[in-house]
C-alpha cells in the first residue's frame, strides 16, 4: 500500500493547519492540533492513569501537531519533547505551541535511553508496520518505573472493507500480546468510544479550521487524497470495525527517588 496519503495527511496538511489557526486565533489551536487523538477526556484519562504530575518528562512519539502533548502540559504539568518523522507537523507545533521538536522515527527515537519518566504514542501504531520497533522504543527512552501509554485504533473485524490506505491495524488481543512481549505492565485499558466527546465548542473550533484549510487548499490533489483517507477512517469507526484502545502501562522497576 501507497505511504503517500499519509505524508499528504501527516505533512502537507499538518503546515496548512498552523497556516488555518494563524488567521482564526490561538483559542482554535488545540482543538485543530487534537484530531488524532479523540476526546480531551481520555486524554486526561490516560494521563491519570499513566501518573503524569508536574515536572516529569514527557516523549511524544509520532506527536503530530502536538495537541496532545499541549493539552497535558497544562492538565497535568508535564515538560514535553515530541517527536514525528514529518518535518511539517514538527514545524507546526513549534509555531501554534512553541514545543520542542525531533524530526525522527518512533522506531529509531533520536534520544537517550531511560532518559524520559514517560512516554507515549497516540494513533501511530496503526499508521506503521514495525509495531514491535515502536514499542520497544518507547520501552527504551522511558526510565525504570516510568508510564508507557497508548491510543491504538485496532480492528474488531475480521478484515476491514476499504480501509484508510498505508494502515495496519491489529486486534486489542494482538496489542495485549505486543506490550506484554516489550516487557511493558498494564496498568488499565478503556475504549475511547467510552468518553465524553469533546464540548461543542471545541467540536466548532477545529471544524472551522477545517473550512479555512478547505477553501485555501481544497482544490488541490493533496487535500483530497488526505480527506479520502481520512473519510474512510471515519466510515470505520462509526460502523464500529475500527475501534479506539486506550492502553496504560509501566516500566517494571523502581525509579530513584521516586516512590514506584
Ligand atoms: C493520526 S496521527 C496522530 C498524531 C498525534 N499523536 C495525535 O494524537 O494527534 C499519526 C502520526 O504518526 C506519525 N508517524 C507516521 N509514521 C511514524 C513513525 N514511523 N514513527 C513515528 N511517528 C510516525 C505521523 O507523522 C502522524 O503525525
Amino acid at each position: 500500500m501507497s505511504e503517500e496519503p499519509q505524508a499528504e495527511e501527516f505533512d502537507t496538511v499538518a503546515a496548512w493547519t498552523a497556516d488555518a489557526v494563524e488567521e482564526l486565533g490561538a483559542d482554535h489551536a488545540l482543538p485543530a492540533a487534537c484530531r488524532g487523538s479523540g476526546s480531551p477526556a481520555a486524554l486526561e484519562w490516560l494521563a491519570d492513569r499513566m501518573g503524569l504530575a508536574p515536572g516529569m518528562r514527557l516523549l511524544d512519539s509520532g506527536a503530530g501537531v502536538g495537541g496532545p502533548a499541549r493539552l497535558v502540559q497544562g492538565t497535568h504539568g508535564v515538560e514535553p519533547t515530541l517527536v514525528d518523522p514529518m518535518e511539517g507537523a514538527c514545524r507546526a507545533a513549534e509555531r501554534l505551541f512553541g514545543l520542542r521538536t525531533l524530526v525522527g522515527d518512533g522506531a529509531a527515537l533520536p534520544v537517550n535511553s531511560g532518559g524520559y519518566d514517560a512516554g507515549w504514542s497516540l494513533g501511530v501504531l496503526c499508521t506503521v508496520e514495525d509495531k514491535v520497533a515502536q514499542v520497544a522504543e518507547l520501552r527504551r527512552v522511558v526510565a525504570d518505573g516510568g508510564a508507557v501509554g497508548f491510543l491504538v485504533f485496532v480492528r474488531t473485524v475480521e478484515e476491514l472493507t476499504d480501509p484508510p490506505e498505508g494502515n495496519h491495524f491489529i486486534t486489542a488481543e494482538e496489542l495485549d500480546e505486543l506490550v506484554r512481549e516489550a516487557g511493558l505492565e498494564v496498568v488499565d485499558r478503556a475504549w475511547l468510544g467510552d468518553f465524553d466527546s469533546p464540548p461543542q465548542d471545541w467540536q466548532d473550533a477545529a471544524d472551522a479550521v477545517d473550512d479555512v484549510v478547505r477553501r485555501d487548499h481544497g482544490d488541490s490533489e493533496s487535500f483530497q487524497e488526505a480527506q479520502r483517507n481520512q473519510d474512510r477512517m471515519i466510515r470505520l469507526l462509526r460502523d464500529g470495525s475500527v475501534a479506539g484502545r486506550l492502553v496504560a502501562c509501566r516500566v517494571p522497576g523502581r525509579r530513584a527517588g521516586r516512590d514506584t
